[in-house]
This record gives structure tokens, C-alpha cells and sequence, in this order.
């Protein structure tokens, strides 16, 4: 492509129209090997975020970010293989739930993860709380431990869709993250490149999401599944609440203790319990087990001890301590200082769910930029979500800080990100639609 038809690709796309396979294909190749500038595709990111994608587009981008990398094969696995994915969000911990879930019911769970970045947590982030763990997998032994023991969780590698680590870091800078077609050709082209013949997304829709609105958030995860099946890949989605965190932890060592509590069972019936079995559930359906089965074989492989086991096996083959699924608190990395926030008696309304993530992050347990240090040990804990009632003596949210003024600074800010008011408040429904399942 010579350099005078960048500029006339871009227009087209400004002014509303479509680019072919072939034009997309050229201009993000030429872009992989320097010759087109950052500028020019900055340009067209901007003008598909106002103009929007086309499916054809999506679907495009999609097969041109899968081809700029490696993939991973998982054929030779017995299967079902099957992958899970969250858009992210706060306190959102259901992979460490949801693949030792899958796993005990017999399916396998290869799956390449991220680090946390802003507001939202990164599985990798929170695994490496626990002593000993390793992310470092080769895709080989990604692949030969999801055999022998159901799940496996690695680094994805500089390898794995180059291309759009290039281009998120370019959409980051740019404030081009927020289009449909943009994020789900990224997400997708990462479940194509891991592999997986079945593909649960888990999209969030509230104020600690990219897509506040559910409308959105549906529309989002429509043209995720569209992609996904496009591609040969049995896909569906949930769309999940996130105007709240979704567990009770938000910060690394936190949420991994978090969410071994609820594989031991002591948290039943809070959110992070039924998103995680909604999640595996409808992951079982994909794989051909009928809904009401899949539901019923999910719980009880929670409430047996199925899954905590698989979990224990996971934590031990990746080199972790496995007493931590015994007494998690007792082995994870523990703040130096905790403080209880205390408000006054009334109803909790709603949450600033991004700023909430943002003082987590503020701690020491989320990086502003990549590469920053964590601290895995400090966030927060929140008790109370929308509808709850306070009584006035029972702490909200224990802020767990590395020095008692790190602590003070979150606790003055808490009452603008928690909104209480004297009246009642009905509860947030936590699964919002179902997409591709039925
Ligand atoms: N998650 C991704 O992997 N990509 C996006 O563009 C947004 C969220």
C-alpha cells in the first residue's frame, strides 16, 4: 500500500464507510512493520470509534490481530476445552471460581491471563500473591497440565496477538478503548489465539465497566459471540452486573482469599458465589450439558469439595503453597495496618465502582502505568452493596493500607464513593442477559 492511500482509508472511514478484509489487513500490516505511522492509525482508531464498526470490519480486525502472532494448539487435549473471560471489573475474582468449577466437572481450562491495569485487577497480579506461585508457563506445559489436571493459568506471551498489545497501548493514549468493535475484535482475537473450542465472555455493564449502559454492555457481547462462532468457537456470554464491586475483596492477596472461601464454602450466596456458579454453569452449557443439569452439577461440585481440591492440585503444580486453600489468610501476605470505615446508619444507594478501584489501586494493589511494583498485600473490603441497610456500628469497607496515613487518606474519601440515604434501595440484579445460550 503506498503511503497516499493511508490517508484516503482514513477518510472513508470518517465519513462512514466500510473497509474491506483486504484494506484493514494491509493498513495494520504496514503498521506492524513501521510503515504507517502511529499518527495515521491513531486517526483511524478515532474515526471507527465515532463512526462505529461494521460486524464485517469486526470480524476482520479480529483475523488480522489472530494472525500477527502465535497460537496456541489444544487439540490433543481430551476437551471439552473450554476458556472464560471477563471484560474486567472490580472485586471480579470468578476465574479463580469458575476453572477449578469447570475442571472438576471435567472440562479443561487453558487459560492465558493479564496483568491488572488502571482500575480493574489482573488475575496474574493476584495469583503471584500466593508464595511460590508461578505465571511463567510455556504454552506446552499450559497445555500438558489442563490435561492431567484441569486448569492451568499463564502469562500470555509477547507472542500471543502482538498486535493488539500495540494497538491497546495506542487506544489507551488516545481514548479510543470505548468502541464495540474495537474491543471485541481485541478480546476475541485473544480466546481465537488460546485455542479453546468453547468461549464464555462475561461482560460487564455499570460504572466500573467500558460499557456503563447494559444496552451497550448487550450489544457488546452480541457481536463477541457473532465473532466467536463466526470463527468455529461455541460462544456465549453473560452480561454482569459491575455499578458494584463484585466480591467483597479489591486488591490481590485479598481477593485470592476471597475467592478460596468461597471454593470452601463460607460464602454462600453473596454475589461473587453466584456469578461464579451462573458463569459455570452457562460454560457447561456451551460444552452440551442442557441448563438445569449444568446448574445442579455446579453446585454441587462447590458444595462437595470438588472444586476447592482442583484448586489445591492448580495452586500446587503452578509451585504455590497449597496449605493456602486450608487458611488462606494465614499464608497470603498480610497490610501492616487495617482500619474499619464506620458510617452512619442508612442505605446503601450506590457506588462510584470505578473511583473505588481506583483507591484500591491507590494503595499499592493496581499500577497507573505497566510496569509499576504492587503491593500484594493492601486494598480494601467491602461489606455492604446496594439495598443493604446499615446500622450505623458496623464497619463498610476495612481498608487494609501499608501505613495508617495510606489508610486515613481512603477512609476520607469513602463517603463520596459509597452513597448512602435514609430511604430504602432495591438490590442491583446481578446477571443482566444471556447471550448465545439459549
Ligand atoms: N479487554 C480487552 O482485552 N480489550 C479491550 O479492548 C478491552 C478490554
Amino acid at each position: 500500500m503506498t503511503t497516499l492511500e493511508i490517508p484516503v482509508l482514513i477518510a472513508r472511514k470518517r465519513d462512514g464507510g466500510e473497509l474491506t478484509g483486504d484494506e484493514l489487513r494491509a493498513f495494520l500490516g504496514a503498521y506492524l512493520r513501521g510503515e504507517v505511522e502511529e499518527a495515521q492509525v491513531a486517526a483511524l482508531l478515532m474515526a471507527g470509534v465515532i463512526r462505529g464498526f461494521t460486524d464485517a470490519e469486526a470480524v476482520a480486525l479480529t483475523e488480522v490481530l489472530v494472525a500477527s502472532g502465535d497460537t496456541v494448539d489444544l487439540s490433543a487435549l481430551r476437551g471439552p476445552t473450554v476458556d472464560k473471560h471477563s471484560t474486567g471489573g472490580v472485586g471480579d475474582t470468578t476465574t479463580l471460581v469458575v476453572a477449578p468449577l469447570l475442571a472438576a466437572a471435567g472440562a479443561q481450562v487453558a487459560k492465558l491471563s493479564g496483568r491488572g491495569l488502571g482500575h480493574t485487577g489482573g488475575t496474574l497480579d493476584k495469583l503471584e500473591a500466593i508464595p511460590g506461585f508461578r505465571v511463567d508457563l510455556s504454552a506446552d506445559e499450559v497445555a500438558s497440565q489442563a490435561d492431567r489436571i484441569g486448569l492451568a493459568v499463564a502469562a500470555a506471551t509477547q507472542d500471543l496477538v502482538p498486535l493488539d498489545k500495540k494497538l491497546y497501548a495506542l487506544r489507551d493514549v488516545t481514548a479510543t478503548v470505548k468502541s464495540p468493535g474495537l474491543i471485541a475484535s481485541s478480546v476475541m482475537s485473544k480466546k481465537l489465539a488460546g485455542g479453546a473450542q468453547h468461549v464464555l465472555l462475561d461482560v460487564k455493564s455499570g460504572d466500573g465497566a467500558f460499557m456503563e449502559d447494559p444496552a451497550e454492555a448487550e450489544a457488546l457481547a452480541e457481536l463477541c459471540v457473532r465473532i466467536g462462532e463466526a470463527h468455529g468457537r461455541r460462544t456465549g456470554a453473560l452480561v454482569t452486573d459491575m455499578s458494584q464491586p463484585l466480591g467483597d475483596g479489591i486488591g490481590n492477596a485479598i481477593e485470592i482469599a476471597v475467592a478460596i472461601e468461597v471454593l470452601r464454602g463460607e460464602r454462600r450466596g453473596d454475589r461473587l458465589t453466584r456469578a461464579s456458579l451462573a458463569l459455570a454453569a452457562a460454560a457447561l452449557q456451551l460444552t452440551g450439558v442442557p441448563e438445569g443439569q449444568a446448574a445442579e452439577t455446579v453446585a454441587r461440585l462447590l458444595d462437595d469439595g470438588s472444586a476447592l481440591e482442583r484448586f489445591g492440585a492448580f495452586v500446587a503444580a503452578q509451585g504455590g503453597d497449597p496449605s493456602v486453600v486450608d487458611d488462606p489468610r494465614a499464608v497470603l501476605p498480610v497490610a501492616p495496618v487495617t482500619l474499619p470505615w464506620i458510617p452512619a446508619a442508612g442505605t446503601v444507594h450506590g457506588f462510584s465502582c470505578r473511583r473505588l478501584g481506583e483507591l484500591a489501586a491507590r494503595l499499592g494493589a493496581g499500577r497507573q502505568r505497566q510496569g509499576d511494583q504492587l503491593d500484594l498485600s493492601v486494598g480494601l473490603e467491602v461489606g455492604v452493596r446496594t439495598g443493604d441497610e446499615l446500622d450505623g456500628d458496623t464497619p463498610a469497607v476495612v481498608v487494609h493500607a501499608r501505613t495508617e496515613d495510606d489508610a486515613q487518606g481512603v477512609i476520607a474519601e469513602l463517603a463520596d464513593v459509597i452513597h448512602l440515604a435514609p430511604e430504602p434501595a432495591d438490590p442491583v440484579e446481578l446477571v443482566q442477559a444471556r447471550v448465545g445460550l439459549d
